[in-house]
């Protein structure tokens, strides 16, 4: 009867801590997460979807080059450019929406013979439950594609041990500036 009521005692002290921890924890807690919490929690599915501006263009540009090789200017497919980005994320297509947390990260342009983006980079939300929270993602984004589908490898926060999918769609682009306007729909498995 002891060992129930204490088993108990246990179940629900570790339940009562939060499952998802936001901000960053110090790493006892970070371990405590792993031993105790980890084991109890269960997967689970959650969808994402916003909208990502890529603004190149004006005084004010979110996307800036960072580098390029002696060719990138001649190859038809800039092969050889590096961007660093750090986008805004936002609910709805429009600028002014709310915002929900900014992409940031690295692509190069890495086709010879096709607009061929390796994306590298970091999802870091500011919104609500996932305020401090992070997802990863590292893939290839052939961007004149209608659907492009790039891996989650990971993430932080309300995302520890994150895998899942994005899929992501131009929504607008304007060939004068080159602004675009990048729809995100994100499936993540996580804790
Ligand atoms: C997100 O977290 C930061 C740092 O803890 C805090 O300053 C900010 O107010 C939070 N934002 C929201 C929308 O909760
Ligand atoms: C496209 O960009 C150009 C140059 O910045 C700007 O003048 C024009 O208004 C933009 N078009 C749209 C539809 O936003």
């Amino acid at each position: 009867m002891e060992r129930v009521v204490l088993a108990l005692i246990v179940v629900a002290t570790i339940t009562a801590l939060p499952l998802v921890q936001c901000t960053a924890d110090d790493p006892m807690k970070v371990a405590h997460w792993f031993h105790a919490v980890l084991p109890l929690a269960k997967e689970k599915t959650t969808h994402l979807h916003f909208y990502l501006h890529d603004i190149v263009s004006g005084k004010n540009p979110t996307s800036i080059k960072i580098a390029q090789s002696p060719t990138s200017d001649k190859s038809p497919t800039l092969f050889g450019i590096v961007e660093m980005i750090d986008d805004v994320l936002t609910v709805g297509p429009d600028p002014n929406s709310k915002p929900v947390g900014r992409a940031q990260g690295i692509y190069g342009y890495a086709g010879k013979d096709s607009f061929s983006l390796l994306t590298n980079m970091n999802f870091v939300f500011t919104s609500k439950e996932y305020n401090g929270s992070t997802l990863s993602v590292l893939g290839n984004n052939p961007v004149l594609e209608t659907y492009r589908e790039m891996p989650i490898t990971g993430g932080t926060g309300a995302f520890r041990l994150a895998r899942g999918i994005v899929t992501s769609k131009t929504y607008s682009l304007n060939i004068t500036s080159g602004d675009a306007i990048v729809e995100y729909s994100i499936m993540v498995l996580h804790y």
